[in-house]
């Protein structure tokens, strides 16, 4: 029997129809995905941490993105954070807000894994949004009991310099205390510049300087992006796409080419149906549903008046 036979028989039937194994990314039963990618070389906490955010019975996460006020102020639909969480908590592997959110929004008897967004330091009235620092210590992750931090790069940008020499600090205290580091390659008012080759450059400098995951935009040819990135990615949605099925599309296909999970805002709590929204992508990410079947979801939830 040849290594690639028995290798095959200890697959389930998911991960036989998992399209990363003909990539050469396949997950191993009971792995969350950080075995393949850097993984094993990670001390036990912080393993256990990012095993709460991605399951590592699938390899996949489900992550609510609600941390959009740190510069976009009231967010349409996230006005009163705590309305527009408290319904969807349930249904997150894992919610990314700051620390004020999570002060005021989220209860501590809540059994949400937290990822705190750490950065920040300009606003939408400001032409450039490049402009950040760390905002919030790591202490006070400790404190608030997050389970990873999230922080910006601006590759490219004009204060790509200062934010990357932000990551590398950042990963060396996360790492003295166990907390995962999750890099967001952000490209500001630039939407445009949301293709594989500058993404896969963004992600790759990210995990090149230590960041444990990384959040990226979904893109044609987004492959490329994750076999160029030695950790594991999760996809932000972006501004709200015109359907529930864009958005769902979007979320199969990023899933489809590699990508470990989804971080997803917009297109979840500004959709009409929010909660049918999070149990669609749900079942993208975890069940393997299509965008066709996970729309029967969304469309089978009621949305709460
Ligand atoms: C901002 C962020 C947001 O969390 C991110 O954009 C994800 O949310 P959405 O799905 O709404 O794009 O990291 O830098």
């Amino acid at each position: 029997m040849t290594v690639a036979a028995a290798d095959d028989r200890t697959m389930t039937d998911a991960q036989r129809r998992d399209p990363r194994a003909a990539k050469g990314l396949r997950l191993r039963i009971g792995s969350n995905g950080f075995e393949e990618r850097g993984g094993r070389t990670m001390p036990w906490g912080l393993q256990n941490r990012l095993a709460r955010i991605i399951r590592p019975s699938d390899g996949h996460t489900v992550m609510l993105a609600a941390d959009h006020g740190y510069f976009l102020g009231p967010t349409s639909k996230l006005e009163i954070p705590r309305k527009t969480l408290e319904p969807l908590l349930p249904f997150a592997d894992a919610v990314m807000v700051t620390r004020g959110v999570v002060r005021t929004s989220i209860d501590p008897g809540a059994n949400v894994p937290i990822v705190l967004r750490v950065s920040g330091g300009a606003s939408v009235l400001n032409e450039d949004l490049s402009n950040e620092k760390v905002t919030t210590s790591m202490k006070e992750a400790v404190r608030l009991n997050a389970s990873a931090v999230a922080l910006s790069i601006f590759v490219g940008a004009t204060h790509e310099h200062d934010s990357l020499v932000n990551l590398g600090k950042l990963v060396d205290e996360g790492e003295e205390v166990g907390i995962p580091v999750l890099a967001v390659t952000a490209v500001g008012k630039e939407l445009e510049k949301r293709d594989a080759r500058y993404l896969g450059l963004a992600c790759r400098i990210a995990a090149e300087f230590g960041a444990h995951f990384v959040k990226t935009y979904f893109c044609d040819d987004f492959s490329k992006v994750v076999e160029s990135c030695p950790v594991p990615l999760v996809v932000a949605g972006g501004p709200k796409l015109e359907t529930e099925l864009d958005a769902l599309e979007l979320a199969y296909e990023a899933i489809q080419e590699g990508a470990h999970g989804v971080d997803m805002g917009r297109n979840i709590w500004q959709s009409s149906n929010p909660v049918g929204m999070i149990r669609g992508i749900r079942s993208i990410v975890h069940e393997r549903a299509t965008p066709k079947e996970a729309l029967d979801l969304v469309k089978g939830a009621k949305p709460k008046k």
